[in-house]
């Protein structure tokens, strides 16, 4: 195979095409699901039905005419890249950053990855006694973040094809209001966009986390929950009440020394995760809540928001 002209065909580096090449190698891939039975399984993912739509019209039969050798040979390597880390909880890349501009298959061809991945996963939660429910309340974060990277107008995709493979290698848990990430001595906390942080919800969640790892995980042991986050910014402080759910939720946490984040932006953090644009003119975003007007406020002031980390012993 000419890595240079894959490259070239798939419009990304050939950097990240040796990446691939060189972690998947030879090593096995997995089947996608039988077409007939995608609409279900994406319905239990949680796919909404326009992006189910998209995704059953780019589905890559054998004679797909969208489905270019190298998009082909992209889809098998990246589901063996990921495949291979099973059980891995890093941050882990599935593949470049395609041009999703050029169609169906090109938006959605990680998404066909993780709908491969499905079957390998259930396999491993299954292995380690977690329930049903667990699973695919855990793996229905797909739908979310597709429905999130429409409102966005697919900027938010790039983060999420990253982001999904945690839950293809359970790497991962959804367990009531948090989703929960293993990892070498804290299980790091995330926060989906589903409602608010009700402190209730939090400490049931947490409650839940504290009996799973030990049952499911039984050679791996936590001391402490953790999280990073633009949510543990104490600058929030400024602006909300002290009774709102963010302040609550910061209460809990002892706050590491700050340290700029590698890689990581706050400021965009915070237009993603509130604004859910990272490209509109500060000027034309809306200010309807408290936390709309301070994340504007903030930056206009020459201000900067801060990724901060924190812990709580288990
Ligand atoms: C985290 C989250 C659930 C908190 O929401 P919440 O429980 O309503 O938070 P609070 O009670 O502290 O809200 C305080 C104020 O901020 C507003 N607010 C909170 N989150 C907001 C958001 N993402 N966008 C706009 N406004 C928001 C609330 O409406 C409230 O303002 P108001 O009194 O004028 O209505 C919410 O921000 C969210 O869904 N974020 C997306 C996911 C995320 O950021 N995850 C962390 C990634 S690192």
């Amino acid at each position: 195979m000419d890595l240079d002209d894959t490259a070239a065909r798939l419009g990304v580096s050939v950097e990240d095409v040796e990446r691939v090449h060189r972690l998947a190698g030879d090593l096995p891939s997995a089947p996608l699901p039988a077409k007939d039975d995608a609409p279900a399984i994406l319905d239990r993912l949680a796919v909404r039905s326009d992006d189910a739509a998209e995704i059953m019209a780019g589905w890559p039969d054998p004679d797909s005419p969208l489905w270019t050798p190298e998009l082909r040979w992209l889809l098998d390597r990246s589901i063996a890249l990921v495949r291979a880390d099973l059980g891995g909880h890093g941050w882990l890349s599935p593949g470049p950053e395609l041009p999703r501009g050029r169609g169906p298959a090109w938006r959605h061809l990680y998404v066909y990855a993780y709908l491969a991945l499905v079957d390998v996963v259930l396999a491993y939660h299954r292995d380690h006694g977690i329930a049903d429910a667990v699973s695919w309340a855990t793996l229905a974060d797909l739908g979310r973040n597709l429905a999130i990277d429409r409102r966005m107008d697919r900027e938010g995709w790039p983060v999420m094809q990253s982001w999904l493979t945690l839950h293809s290698r359970g790497g991962l848990y959804e367990l009531g209001r948090l989703q929960h990430h293993r990892g070498d001595t804290a299980i790091s906390l995330h926060i989906p966009e589903s409602g608010p942080l009700a402190p209730d919800a939090i400490t049931a969640s947490l409650d839940e986390a504290r009996a799973f790892f030990p049952r499911h995980f039984p050679d791996e042991h936590y001391t402490a929950f953790s999280c990073g986050s633009w949510l543990l910014d104490p600058q929030l402080l400024e602006y909300l009440p002290a009774d709102s759910n963010i302040a609550r939720f910061q209460r809990r946490f002892e706050l590491e020394a700050y340290e700029e984040p590698e890689g990581l932006d706050a400021d965009v953090e915070v237009l993603r995760f509130v604004f859910r644009s990272l490209t509109t003119p500060l000027d034309q975003l809306p200010r309807r809540t408290v936390l709309e007007r301070a994340a504007v406020d903030h930056l206009k002031a020459g201000r900067h928001w801060r990724w901060r980390r924190g812990s709580f012993p288990i």
